[in-house]
């Protein structure tokens, strides 16, 4: 509990139930590796990598340090017209780590910033090139990208959107490819809903034609919407339709990016390359924040070179953008990635974790288990009449007994970091596991 003198009223909490977490707070205050610390002075494991962005494990002493010297050194630069060292250099090294020609790099604070510039930059490229009337944007059921106007209209979540009117004007969503019928209880990649991708071509760009639209985005793998892993080929098709049509593929990789599936990118695991990444989270490990948009180079020259030299090419930037203490996080972040070897890490453990989280199907009210690389979701039957509610009760438990999981709706959904040891993986399914018989006796 909160110290007495302490009134948490004033804070109007992001993505939260505020009454009643006012009314039964949970705080932490610190954190290191595997765990946070409440409070009331309980270890709890972090079975979500805080949100999808501690990947490497809390407060790592080589990034603390590299943050503290950059802030000793130079606190802020100028990010118009003017630039500092780190910025450059973790271009160049994320540049180095994404496949095929996807080689320049834009900077923001947040995946949200991160999917509206991926949103703008397309629309400035087709611009560059001639076909500004290409200005629909195609999104999909169930995505998640952020809050920003761009993400919430590319995005299908309906809570996310239903409050906020009109948003983009021109944008058309594929459907999503749930399908617990089909599919459930699948390890890896689902054998069904490859043809799903197919409504690109066959309603969407038959709706809108192709000369109309700009971009397509998606989560290669969705995380926050619930966990839906992409159908064998379906990622291939969606490419397929856009080279065909000459729309950009965005990949949306805010969770997904840095080794969550077993390689820096999603796209380098599913062996599909996409025109743009978005990305952020794991990037400073989640020391400071960060996002960044990734380009082809053919993208960055068509937009750069559409220009009078001497002039202001893209009209976007944040006065945070490439911020001294996030590039530092950053550095520090991808050497202790290299150095541990942690996407390989993710890959050899990701094994263990695929047949422990499957030990839950046989829990009370488990409808399916589904997992792929350092991710899974465990999907409830939700309570009649209460959706959610049956999974934000095992939330609850889970970290009274010293584990943090997430919930979105029924679906709840696990990612820790890729330090994880088997014993750890152990714990936290067994406690997932007494969570849930407990909720099914409730
Ligand atoms: C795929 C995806 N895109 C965008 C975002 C938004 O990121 P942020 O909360 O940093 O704005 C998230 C956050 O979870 C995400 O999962």
């Amino acid at each position: 509990m909160p110290p007495n003198d302490m009134s948490l009223e004033a804070h109007w909490m992001p993505f939260t139930a505020n009454r009643a977490f006012k009314a039964a707070p949970r705080l932490v205050v610190g954190a290191k590796d595997m765990h946070y610390l409440t409070d009331d002075g309980r270890k709890v494991l972090d079975g979500t990598s805080g949100l999808w962005c501690a990947n490497a494990g809390h407060c790592r002493t080589k990034i603390v340090e590299a943050v503290k010297k950059q802030a000793e050194t130079m606190d802020y630069a100028p990010a118009f017209q003017m630039g500092h060292p780190g910025s450059f250099r973790v271009a160049q090294r994320v540049a180095k780590m994404l496949p095929g020609d996807l080689d320049h790099v834009f900077f923001c604070n947040s995946g949200s910033e991160a999917v509206d510039t991926a949103l703008k930059i397309a629309l400035a490229y087709h611009r560059a090139r001639g076909e500004g009337n290409r200005n629909v944007f195609v999104g999909r059921e169930r995505g998640y990208h952020g809050v920003g106007f761009g993400g919430i209209s590319v995005g299908g979540m309906p809570a996310n959107r239903k409050m906020y009117g009109s948003m983009l004007p021109r944008v058309d969503h594929l459907p999503h490819t749930h399908n617990l019928k089909e599919n459930a209880f699948t390890r890896g990649e689902p054998n069904w809903g490859a043809h799903l991708a197919d409504e690109l071509e066959t309603r969407i760009i038959a709706l809108h034609d192709a000369s109309n639209i700009a971009a397509v985005i998606v989560e290669p793998m969705a995380g926050s919407a619930g966990v839906l892993i992409p159908p064998k080929g379906y990622l291939k098709r969606l490419r397929e339709i856009c080279d065909k049509y000459s729309l950009l593929l965005i990949f949306d990789e805010v969770i997904t990016g840095f080794g969550r599936t077993g390689h820096a990118f999603a796209a380098e695991t599913f062996g599909v390359t996409p025109d743009i990444i978005t990305m952020a989270k794991g990037i400073t490990n989640a020391m400071v924040p960060m996002g960044a948009v990734a380009v082809r180079r053919g993208i960055y020259d068509a937009v750069v070179n559409s220009a009078p030299p001497d002039t202001v090419e893209l009209f976007h930037g944040y006065t945070y953008s490439g911020h001294p203490l996030a590039t530092a996080a950053a550095e520090a972040t991808l050497d202790v990635y290299e150095e541990e070897g942690l996407f390989a890490r993710a890959r050899e453990i990701a094994p263990y974790f695929e047949q422990a989280v499957h030990a839950l199907r046989e829990m009370p009210n488990v409808i399916d288990v589904r997992n792929f690389g350092m991710v899974a979701g465990i999907e409830l039957e939700p309570r009649p009449g209460k959706p959610a509610e049956r999974a934000f009760k095992t939330f609850l438990k889970c970290y009274e007994k010293g584990v943090l999981i997430r919930t979105t709706g029924d679906i709840i959904a696990l990612s820790p970091p890729l330090i994880i040891s088997k014993q750890q993986v152990d714990e936290l399914v067994g406690v997932l596991g007494d969570a849930l018989r407990e909720t099914g006796r409730d």
